[in-house]
């Protein structure tokens, strides 16, 4: 495959997503999450509802029809909650992620949420970086087990 750069991505809001799209996410949380009940299984349900929900917003990173990365965040409260995050492996490191996030956070402002926050392994250094030395986000409460192994949660408060 060509060398393409990160510039050719485009970051997009998917509204709604395509099957296509949703199939190529779906694969992309098999890989990553191996064994783990799948987030949003074929069968749809909770898929069709966080899509179609009021308040969720679906991101992806397309090159060209292929999706590079994705996003979802969940706006229905005061607070954007940054549900799910994911880039493919061989388009890592190119700031797909922090583009990802930042469309959100930029829509989360024009709504006039207070704090866009998440949560991460804290086994999960990458994460880490890209949240609190990238992004300018900032721990808060206590690390707890989130089924998955011990996670802490991050906010990045509007002024
Ligand atoms: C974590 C993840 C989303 C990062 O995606 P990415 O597109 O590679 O991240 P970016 O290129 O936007 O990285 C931005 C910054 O985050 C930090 N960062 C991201 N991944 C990193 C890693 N593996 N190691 C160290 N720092 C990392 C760096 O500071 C990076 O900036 P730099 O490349 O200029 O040093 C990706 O590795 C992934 O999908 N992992 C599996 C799923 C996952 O962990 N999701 C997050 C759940 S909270």
């Amino acid at each position: 495959m060509s060398y393409c750069s990160s510039q050719d991505v485009r970051v997009v809001h998917l509204d709604p997503p395509l099957p296509d799209e949703f199939r190529q996410i779906q694969d992309f949380e098999r890989r990553t999450y191996p064994g783990e009940q799948l987030k949003f299984s074929n069968k749809g349900s909770r898929t069709v509802a966080l899509t179609f929900r009021k308040g969720f917003r679906w991101y992806a990173a397309l090159l060209g029809k292929t999706v590079q990365g994705y996003s979802l965040f969940d706006f229905r409260d005061d607070d954007a909650y940054l549900d799910d995050l994911g880039v493919e492996e061989g388009a890592r490191r190119t700031g797909l992620a922090e583009r990802l996030v930042s469309i959100g956070i930029e829509d989360a402002k024009k709504m006039g949420k207070r704090r866009v926050w998440a949560k991460y392994l804290v086994s999960n250094e990458g994460a880490r970086r890209l949240y609190v030395d990238k992004l300018g986000f900032t721990a808060f409460g206590d690390v707890e087990d989130d089924g998955l192994g011990a996670a802490q949660k991050v906010e990045k408060v509007f002024p």
